[in-house]
């Protein structure tokens, strides 16, 4: 029975294997965007039994390891030692914890995916009143104006190479925008497709590092998940995104106020496609639209796992909304009232 650690840093990711015999396989290292290469890695090491385990400020690898037939299991701070600002839990301690502790991690799924267990009812109640003075001053946005017939389309936790660009030939037969909500480790892993979305005319917005749990957090943390985020996108657009998405819209007040006082916008949504379960491309046009109105900003994803069922939905969103008379704008252009 192997457990594999799996960590991340400023450059990518590292797994370390251990059986439960006491053999251990010191660290690999990966690029953020060779998922490929670590699934044969864990196969090579490990056969087919193999159990990972992440932290809970990587929210990236879950979807796409559980695409590849592996399981994943969450391991929480109170479970792990302390962590760097700019990096998880060395992948060795991971693996560790991970054999030592498997009955008391959370086992991600596709139905609740790396928020399994997690109830975040809470914590958008005790973040609604900063939510709502941030609101007021557009420092946080979850619906553009009710009276332009405006509809912002979302993709979060890319570049995630080909879907990225499935996704962009869509927009580009379309002629419409969009707003990329992208992550640090695949922006750096993936300069030339940020190229495109720049190019093509579509917001780059921040998504963290990592994708952690923000809650999680320490002040230092968040700002090193946003900050190395920017630089990652600046060095390839010249621009620093000025607008954020929190990972699962999980905040607190604390990491709101953060957000706000580092100058940058946070983004919400309210249409949710639920497009990362992979419930099928019917349902995903489906969950687009029910309910859709003036000013609504819809969450698709273009990475984070097999997203050819988001590929496959978007044609239909699209004709319909337009067949509906509404132009559809980034959040940039739906936070200034224009189009
Ligand atoms: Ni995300």
């Amino acid at each position: 029975m192997w457990t594999a650690g799996i960590a991340w840093d400023g450059a990518g990711y590292q797994i370390a294997c251990l059986h439960a015999d006491g053999r251990a396989v010191p660290a690999s290292r990966f690029r953020a965007n060779d998922i490929t290469g670590m699934v044969a890695h864990l196969h090579a090491v490990c056969g087919t039994g193999v159990t990972c385990v992440v932290d809970s400020t990587n929210g990236l690898l879950d979807g796409p390891l559980r695409d590849a037939g592996l399981r994943v299991l969450r391991a929480d701070p109170w479970e792990l030692p302390a962590r760097p600002a700019g990096g998880s839990v060395p992948a060795h301690l991971l693996a560790r914890r991970g054999a030592a502790a498997e009955g008391r991690l959370a086992e991600t799924d596709t139905r609740s995916g790396s928020l399994k267990g997690r109830d975040l009812d809470d914590m958008y109640r005790t973040s609604a009143t900063i939510a709502e003075a941030l609101a007021r001053e557009g420092r946080c946005l979850k619906r553009g104006p009710a009276h332009l017939r405006q509809v912002a389309l979302t993709f979060d936790d890319g570049p995630g190479g080909a879907d990225t660009g499935r996704i962009l030939d869509v927009l580009r037969d379309y002629g419409v925008p969009a707003t990329f909500f992208c992550v640090g480790l695949h922006a750096q892993a993936e300069p030339a497709t940020v190229a495109r979305i720049a190019d093509e005319g579509h917001a780059i917005g921040n998504h963290t590092w990592s994708h952690p749990f923000l809650p999680d957090l320490t002040r230092d943390e968040v700002l090193f998940q946003l900050d190395a985020t920017a630089r990652a996108i600046a060095d390839v657009t010249g621009q620093q995104p000025t607008l954020v998405r929190p990972p699962y819209g999980a905040q607190t007040p604390d990491s709101m106020a953060w957000v706000a006082d580092h100058g940058l916008t946070t983004v919400l949504w309210g249409q949710d496609t639920n497009d990362w379960s992979q419930p099928g491309a019917e349902a995903i046009r489906a969950n687009a639209l029910t309910g859709i109105g003036n000013g609504s900003v819809v969450l698709m994803h273009d990475a984070g796992g097999d997203r050819s069922q988001t590929v496959a939905a978007l044609p239909g969103v699209i004709e319909a909304l337009l067949a509906d008379g509404y132009s559809l704008v980034t959040v940039d252009q739906m936070l200034t009232g224009g189009a």
